[in-house]
This record gives structure tokens, C-alpha cells and sequence, in this order.
């Protein structure tokens, strides 16, 4: 009896499940008219440097976390610098940080002189691991930078707790939780100081852009006095004595930006609704196939900047990579997440770190080994990533859905005949989102 090869896997052969074209599905940002226009308006103007829109962006997200200041930046990045910058660390101050994310959470406070101490990431919603952090604070720790990696807000129960009893400034990165919402508390509001990051894939992008927040106004006039010259002239302060020269860098938002944020910023809950719908229906699937999808608690209102999910090679019948192959092979965009790990990058692993920490000789740096937070390296290793669907109807979902059925009902077919499948490469890491 010859066997049915009508749903036959494409990698041995038979027909892709995925057919429907996938570039306008993933297509991001989502620009309309009214994004045109606004950008327009700016240009029509012709205050290409300075424009009250830059204000106007900064009282949204007051508005959107209740933060009292806001700063807007040339990018994430330079916010998180004026974050560390506000926090006034010294020299050798321990700052305890997540290794599981993007780079910028972590090194620009360097350049300040402070000490960035790797924490592991807890499994559950892959921010700081609370426990790890208590064990990770020492005499000189004085702040806690954590980010709501790929959109689910972090532990913060826990990570207040730890943070109150030890008196840690925490600095929220909360570039991938634009409309996240923990215990009624907006992401972006959780934190002594706050940083969303504005680049293009975000959920709100202005193409390139940062904003930083606060309730301190010391904190604020710091950020001001780092990078934006031509706000220091309007501090009713002694800090006005600075406004010939400012801390030394330049960082603030062009408005051509800053009016594409603003109009991206008011789509945000209509645009994460329909990722937020897209990824839920997917999630519940995929649980079905033995993934853990990072749905959330009833706590917790998550978004997907990205959509990262978890194999469990218990319940799952192929290793990683001819799963990720065999799917690859019936059209599924699906890879591992593409940020590597911060602690065993070469900047620190090879001491390069040093030429821009000038530690003062009697103060040691941590011991940055490649093979420290076990958990998090092992916990990384099985994630993968599918794309977050924010402009795909359900037809393509459910083409997804039918690749993973006929890869799993033919797991055993594909291991026989699959040729030797290597281990993918753990990430990119060339990409600034
Ligand atoms: C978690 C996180 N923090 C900070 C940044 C830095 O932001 P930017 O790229 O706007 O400098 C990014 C990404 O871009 C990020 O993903």
C-alpha cells in the first residue's frame, strides 16, 4: 500500500504548507496618510532642528506612563546613557543587568565608570531573575537595569521587593513594551528612570528616536545637561550656568522623527491589539503542539515585539534544529532569537571593556566568563522565533498551524530520512533592533 503523500513534508519532498505571501503579513512599520502628513508638516515648517513637536512627543509619553519628565533622544540607546548618567554613578558603582538582551541595556554605562554585573533571567517571563539579583548584590551595587524582553513585562513584584530592601535605583528598559501593562501599572512607569526605544521595528518607531522618563526632576536636569544644549537655557536652576558647552554629547530627537512617533504612538493600542490577537490565537495552538508561548498570567497584559517561544524537547518529537529546518522547508519564517548573549561577547570576554572603564587600580572587575549564568545560556538555547504577524490575516496563521501538524505527524519520517542537521547558528547579532 503506497502511503499518502498529498500532505507530505516539504523537506522530504512534498509541497510547502506556507504558500500565502508573507511580506505584507510582516510588514512593519505600518504607515499611513496620516504619517505622511505629519511628517510633511515638519518639513513645510522647515525647523528641521528644533520644533516644539520634540515637546509634544515628550508630554504623550508623560501622559502614556504618568511619568513626570520626559526627555526625547536621538535614539534608545543615548537615553539609556543619560539614565546612568542621571543616576550620578561613581567609578566602580555596581549596576546588575540581564546578559538576555539587546546590548544597549547594558554598555553605554560604562563610559560613566560603572560596573555592569551579569544576573541570570528567570524562565517564566525571561527578565532578571529576582533571587539572582540578591545574590548578586554586593557593597558597591547601587542600581538594577531590567528589561520586558520581547514584550512580557519582568517579575516586578519581586524585583521592587529586592530593590526597596537594598535601596537600588531601577532603570526600566522598556523598549519592547510599548502598552504593556503590569497589575494596572503601564510599562514604562515602573522604574526610577524609564527608556523606550523608538528604532524602526519597535512598537511605536520613529525611525530612530529614545525617550527618557522620571519622577526626579534631578534626574531630568542631569539628562538635559548630557545632551540637549538648547534645553539647558530653559533649566530655572544653577545648571542654566552650563548651557555654553552642556556635558559634552548631543542626543537630542530630529523632528521629522519625533512626528512620526507621535502619530505611531497613537495607533499603538490598535496596532498591538491586532498583533496581540494574531499571536494569541497562534500561542494557543502552538501549547497544543507542546511549545510554551509565554502567555500571560491574568495580571499581566503582555504586547509582542517579537514572538519567541519555547521548545521542550520532552514533548516535542524532533530536535531543534530539523524542527526548525523541517518547518524552514515548508515556507515558516522561524529561527532562534537573534540576540546573543551580552556576558559572552568579546567587548567583555577579552577585556575590551577596560579601555573605556577606567577602574580606579583598586577595584576589580567581576570575573566576565563566557561560561557564567548557566541558566540563562541553557534557557536561551531553546527558544525560537516566529515572525509577530502585525498586518497578517488568520489564513497565513493557520497555514503555520498546518506546516507544524504535518512536521509533527511526519517527526518520525523526517528523522529516518533527513540528512545530518547541524546545530543552527545560536543568533545574529548584527542587527540593532
Ligand atoms: C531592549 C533594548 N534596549 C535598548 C535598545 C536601544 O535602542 P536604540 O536602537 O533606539 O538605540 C534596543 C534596541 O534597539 C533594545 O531592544
Amino acid at each position: 500500500m503506497s502511503a499518502d503523500r498529498s500532505n507530505w513534508p516539504a523537506i522530504l519532498g512534498g509541497q510547502p504548507a506556507v504558500t500565502l505571501d508573507q511580506t505584507e503579513a510582516n510588514r512593519w512599520p505600518l504607515l499611513t496618510e496620516e504619517d505622511e502628513q505629519a511628517v510633511l508638516g515638519i518639513l513645510k515648517d522647515g525647523h528641521l532642528s528644533i520644533h516644539p513637536v520634540a515637546k509634544e512627543l515628550e508630554s504623550d509619553y508623560a501622559k502614556l506612563t504618568g511619568m513626570e519628565y520626559a526627555l526625547s533622544h536621538n535614539n534608545g540607546t543615548a537615553a539609556l546613557l543619560a539614565a546612568f548618567f542621571a543616576l550620578d554613578l561613581k567609578p566602580g558603582d555596581e549596576v546588575i543587568v540581564p546578559s538576555a538582551t539587546f546590548w544597549a541595556s547594558v554598555l553605554p554605562m560604562i563610559w560613566v565608570g560603572a560596573v555592569p554585573v551579569f544576573c541570570e533571567s528567570e524562565p517564566e517571563r525571561l527578565g532578571l531573575d529576582p533571587v539572582d539579583i540578591e545574590r548578586k548584590i554586593t557593597s558597591r551595587t547601587r542600581a538594577i537595569v531590567l528589561v520586558h524582553l520581547w514584550g512580557l513585562p519582568s517579575k516586578m513584584t519581586e524585583i521592587i521587593e529586592v530593590a526597596k530592601k537594598h535601596n537600588l535605583k531601577i532603570i526600566e528598559d522598556a523598549s519592547h513594551a510599548h502598552g504593556a501593562v503590569w497589575r494596572d501599572r503601564p510599562c514604562g512607569s515602573l522604574g526610577d528612570i524609564t527608556v523606550f526605544s523608538l528604532q524602526g521595528d519597535k512598537l511605536a518607531p520613529a525611525g530612530e528616536g529614545g525617550i527618557f522618563l522620571c519622577r526626579e526632576y534631578e534626574y531630568y536636569e542631569r539628562a538635559v545637561l548630557l545632551g540637549d544644549i538648547s534645553r539647558i537655557i530653559e533649566l530655572e536652576t544653577p545648571a542654566r550656568r552650563f548651557a555654553a558647552t552642556s556635558f559634552g554629547i548631543k542626543t537630542r530627537i530630529a523632528p521629522l522623527s519625533a512626528a512620526l512617533a507621535r502619530i505611531q504612538l497613537k495607533r499603538l493600542e490598535e496596532h498591538n491589539q491586532k498583533r496581540n490577537q494574531n499571536l494569541i490565537y497562534l500561542s494557543e495552538e502552538l501549547e497544543n503542539f507542546g511549545f510554551h508561548t509565554f502567555l500571560p498570567p491574568p495580571h499581566i497584559k503582555r504586547v509582542y515585539f517579537e514572538f519567541v517561544i519555547r521548545f521542550n524537547p520532552d514533548r516535542i518529537p524532533l530536535p531543534m534544529p530539523s524542527l526548525l529546518k523541517a518547518l524552514q522547508s515548508e515556507g515558516c519564517h522561524i529561527s532562534m532569537p537573534r540576540y546573543p548573549l551580552i556576558h559572552q561577547q568579546p567587548f567583555f570576554t577579552e577585556g575590551h571593556f577596560r579601555s573605556i572603564l577606567r577602574l580606579p587600580p583598586e577595584i576589580s572587575p567581576p570575573n566576565y566568563s563566557a561560561e557564567n549564568l548557566e541558566a540563562t545560556c541553557q534557557g536561551n538555547r531553546s527558544l525560537i522565533k516566529l515572525p509577530s504577524f502585525p498586518n497578517s490575516g488568520k489564513e497565513l496563521l493557520d497555514q503555520y498551524i498546518e506546516a507544524f501538524k504535518k512536521v509533527f505527524v511526519h517527526a518520525e519520517a523526517i528523522m529516518n530520512s533527513a540528512p545530518e542537521i547541524e546545530e543552527p547558528a545560536d543568533t545574529n547579532p548584527f542587527s540593532d533592533a
